[in-house]
């Protein structure tokens, strides 16, 4: 038999009873009442929804409008390195479907879309004469996004090295990171012409260095020492700081710029004082070489204690540079990094997740949406930023069509759902999170897993190029709608 719901019970369940019809003395669920749950969480008046992407990863036309060469394009065609012996050659052809993705977007009700550019496109070789056609695509893209009333976020670095400065050393090399400033001066005045105002220096140091430069899973595929591994985080966080100046002295003013990193997400194991602490202190430890450099202006002792012989050689000149001022703090965030304090020296522990512990579809993306919630917290407390925006967050599921042609990535939504509460959380005890961008718009070419690992709220069918949202846009689409989880 149908329970029967009483007025009392019914009125329980909705924001204000006079959100339901009372007229009606039917049973539920026959009587269609509108439930809205009564504990509602909203997010902070324009607070700013997004999608993300970068250059390589969706863009395909590699050849195309004088593009040059990037570390990816030499690393994906080398034999081995990709899964399934994937490129990002055409990718999600995003390079000729944007306004198809960016009409997507619009449905979707986003705000922002953050995107990168592809350094190589602007100039060939790195640096020397620029390519004004590569620069004409994100204009008109940009442009694209404008008539919808979606502001563009750029990320200058997304991975994409010309392989003309790989060839000099790369990240290795000092000198890179002046170039990267070069390339950041030049786009920030010609896109800030455009009507830019929002930029990111780098996409993810500690990725970038440790999985290219360390483990020699993503490109140029390194395996360096690791003194010359901590040189090359120098003079990468070197390139961001030289960025953030080369961007104020030429873009409009009201630009606001920042990085976008991928902080280790320390998350106490309990909820007790002594493990939050802990992961308080993990936070700045573990992420010494970037976030804690970029955002204090020193290493910490324990870090160059640490490395010793190994640690980088640096100048009080370049720590100012590196410190120069941010306005906007991104963080990816994924899956946490579980803390407890410890009675030794480091005064906390690094617990390592059991082969048992849930993940996504991907192996590093273990499940814990708390850390939407303590890694705000924690950065805010230790660094106080003026924005802190979540510049990714989403996962991977290998979710196809149905019978009927629909997507239902019901991990998905599991996943964005209890992260998106998680941050709201944060938000509510006073972390300054601006807004969230969900990684991905589409599934796209996943690194070293190429096609393999979808991450997108939009499924993109590889042989046609065609999209089709899934059921999390839908859910990521109420949720903007209602500004609230
Ligand atoms: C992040 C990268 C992004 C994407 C997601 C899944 O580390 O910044 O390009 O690959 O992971």
């Amino acid at each position: 038999m149908k329970k029967l719901w009483s007025r009392r019970e019914l009125s329980k369940l909705v924001v204000g009873a006079a959100a339901v019809s009372m007229a009606s003395t039917r049973s539920w669920p026959e009587s269609r009442a509108t439930v809205s749950p009564s504990d509602k969480a909203p997010f902070p008046p324009g607070f700013v929804w997004g999608t993300a992407t970068s250059a390589y990863q969706v863009e395909g036309a590699v050849n195309e409008d004088g593009r040059g060469v990037s570390i990816w394009d030499t690393f994906a065609h080398t034999a081995g390195k990709i899964r399934g012996g994937a490129t990002g050659d055409i990718a999600d052809d995003f390079y000729h479907r944007y306004v198809g993705d960016i009409k997507l977007m619009a449905e979707l009700g986003v705000k922002a879309f953050r995107f990168s550019i592809a350094w190589p496109r602007v100039f060939p070789q790195g640096s020397g004469a620029a390519n004004p056609k590569g620069l004409d695509f994100y204009k008109r893209m940009i442009l694209e996004l404008q008539r919808h009333g979606i502001v563009p976020y750029v990320t200058l670095y997304h991975w994409d090295l010309p392989q003309a400065l790989q060839d000099r050393g790369g990240w290795e090399n000092r000198d890179t990171a002046y170039r990267l400033a070069e390339y950041a001066g030049y786009v920030s005045r010609e896109l800030g012409a455009a009507g830019v105002r929002h930029f990111f220096t780098t996409n993810e140091i500690r990725s970038f260095i440790t999985s290219g430069y360390e483990r020699g899973r993503d490109a140029p595929g390194l395996n360096l020492s690791p003194k010359r591994l901590a040189q090359a985080k120098h003079y990468a966080v070197l390139g961001h700081g030289l960025s953030v100046q080369a961007i104020r002295a030429h873009s409009p003013a009201g630009t606001l710029v920042g990085l976008a990193e991928n902080p280790t997400a320390s998350t106490p194991v309990t909820e007790s004082d002594r493990d939050i602490n802990a992961a308080r202190i993990a936070m700045r430890e573990e992420n010494a070489a970037y976030l804690t450099v970029i955002l204090e202006g020193r290493y910490t002792p324990r870090y160059l204690q640490d490395l010793g012989a190994n640690a980088p050689q640096f100048t009080d000149a370049e720590l100012k540079i590196i410190h120069s001022p941010v306005d906007l703090v991104g963080l990816n965030i994924y899956g946490p990094q579980y803390v407890r304090a410890s009675d030794a020296v480091a005064e906390y522990e690094v617990l390592q997740q059991p082969a048992t512990f849930p993940h996504m579809q991907s192996e590093w993306l273990s499940i814990g949406p708390e850390c939407l919630r303590w890694t705000p917290l924690l950065v805010n407390d230790l660094w106080k930023p003026k924005a802190i925006f979540i510049t990714e967050n989403g996962c991977s599921s290998d979710d196809a069509p149905n019978q009927s042609g629909e997507i239902i990535d019901l991990a998905r939504g599991m996943y964005l759902r209890n992260c998106i509460a998680q941050l709201q959380r944060a938000i509510a005890a006073g972390a300054p999170v601006k807004g969230y961008f969900v990684w991905s718009l589409l599934d796209n070419f996943e690194w070293p897993s190429g096609f393999s690992e979808r991450f997108g709220i939009v499924y993109v069918d590889f042989a046609n190029l065609q999209r089709k949202p899934k059921l999390s846009f839908s859910l990521y689409q109420s949720i903007i709608a209602k500004n609230a989880i």
